[in-house]
């Protein structure tokens, strides 16, 4: 495992890549961290304007990026060699905003999923060393963006991020009824991939898995089965420096498996979330009649008709404490999760021989 990761120009020396998570569970304390140890750090774009000391309640959409560019700034004061990027959901309404945010800031890399980042390579067009790393779900996605890169900016992909719809936490890449039905494999997807690049591309880029990796013999598992690399995020909220609040990461720890399941997102998206406070999560917006300050998605059935719930806010809630009425994205692996521990101590145990190797 010792040959770690290279992403276009970018080599770290874990092949590990901590998952972007909004809003806020993955900001500068957690990115840096993670790119302070020696695996890719990822700051998530969405929603940081709110909490932010740049949003006033009207400017969302310039908060945003301002506060995109402040976290990753905070980030490099902690990691000032690292290796830090940013994730840009390409469902809400500011996307080409964050991504040029972004590059702007000094995102190293960008990992682009919640839809097609079709637009991405012309977006970072003044930023060539800004590595491009789409997320998809199926070969076929995967096949879409890169005959569509091709085509329009002749340029490829610096890795692919393969989720899986049935462990992963957060929006999900799949239809709902197509989750948990056993027909998924995550690894013939990734050996899909890549075989797909290297037939029709004569390619080779990292393909990285992302979903259920918790402990080393994952790690070691998806390495064997063809992955260059993982994208961890449930066992990253459960560190020290991961930026939620200490409610967000208790309701990790006090979970069973029973309690995580799937939810219709208003962004017309399945998500893994802690299910049991889903139903005050909705009351709580019928209660108040929740108006939608931020117009933050492109397309919202909160916004349109008033179904399901304010998502934003929803997430917003949980990292700041409220996991009552907040939405509570997991992996299908949080219930594992019994303690608290350091970023480091995370490291040292999916990569102990490589730890002494180092010293
Ligand atoms: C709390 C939480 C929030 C997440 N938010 C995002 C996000 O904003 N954008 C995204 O592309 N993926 C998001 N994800 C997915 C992670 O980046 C990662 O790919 C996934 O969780 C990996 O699976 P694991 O949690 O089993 O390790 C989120 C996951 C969690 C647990």
């Amino acid at each position: 495992m010792l040959s770690g990761l290279t992403i276009g120009q970018y080599h770290v020396p874990y092949p590990l890549i901590q998952g972007g998570m909004g809003v806020r569970i993955s900001a500068h304390r957690l990115a840096g961290n993670v790119a302070l140890n020696g695996g890719i750090g990822i700051i998530a774009a969405a929603g940081l304007a709110l909490n932010s000391d740049r949003y006033d309640g009207r400017n969302f959409y310039a908060a945003d990026r301002q506060a995109l560019v402040d976290e990753l700034h905070k980030a490099y004061e902690i990691a000032p060699d690292g290796i830090i990027g940013t994730n840009c959901m390409v469902a809400v309404k500011n996307y080409d905003d964050a991504v040029r945010a972004s590059c702007e800031g000094g995102a190293k890399l960008i990992i682009s999923g919640a839809g097609l980042p079709m637009n991405l390579p012309g977006l970072t067009a003044d930023f060539p060393d800004v590595a491009l790393v789409p997320i998809v779900s199926s070969v076929k996605a995967a096949e879409l963006i890169v005959r569509k890169w091709q085509k329009t900016y002749q340029r490829f992909p610096d890795a692919i991020v393969v989720e899986d719809p049935d462990t992963a936490g957060g929006h999900l890449g799949e239809k709902m009824e197509r989750i948990g039905t056993g027909e998924y494999d995550q690894y013939a997807t990734v050996r899909g991939v890549k075989a797909y690049l290297k037939d029709k591309w004569d390619l080779v880029i990292p393909v990285i898995a992302a979903g259920g990796v918790w402990d080393r013999d994952d790690l070691q598992y998806a390495l064997a089965q063809g992955a260059d690399g993982v994208q961890m995020g449930t066992r990253f909220v459960v560190t020290e420096e991961c930026d939620a609040s200490d409610e967000f990461k208790q309701a990790y720890l006090d979970c069973s498996q029973e309690d995580i399941g799937l939810i219709m997102s208003p962004a017309g998206l399945p998500g893994r979330a802690i299910r049991k406070n889903i139903d005050q999560v909705r009351q709580r917006d019928v209660d108040l009649d929740t108006y939608c300050p931020s117009a933050c998605l492109k397309k919202c059935a909160y916004q349109k008709s008033r179904e399901r719930f304010c998502i934003i806010h929803a997430l917003d809630r949980s990292q700041k404490g409220d996991t009552e009425t907040g939405l509570i994205f997991c992996g299908t692996n949080a219930w594992k999760a019994d303690r608290i521990s350091t970023v480091k101590e995370v490291f040292a145990e999916l990569f102990p021989e490589e730890e002494q190797a180092t010293g």
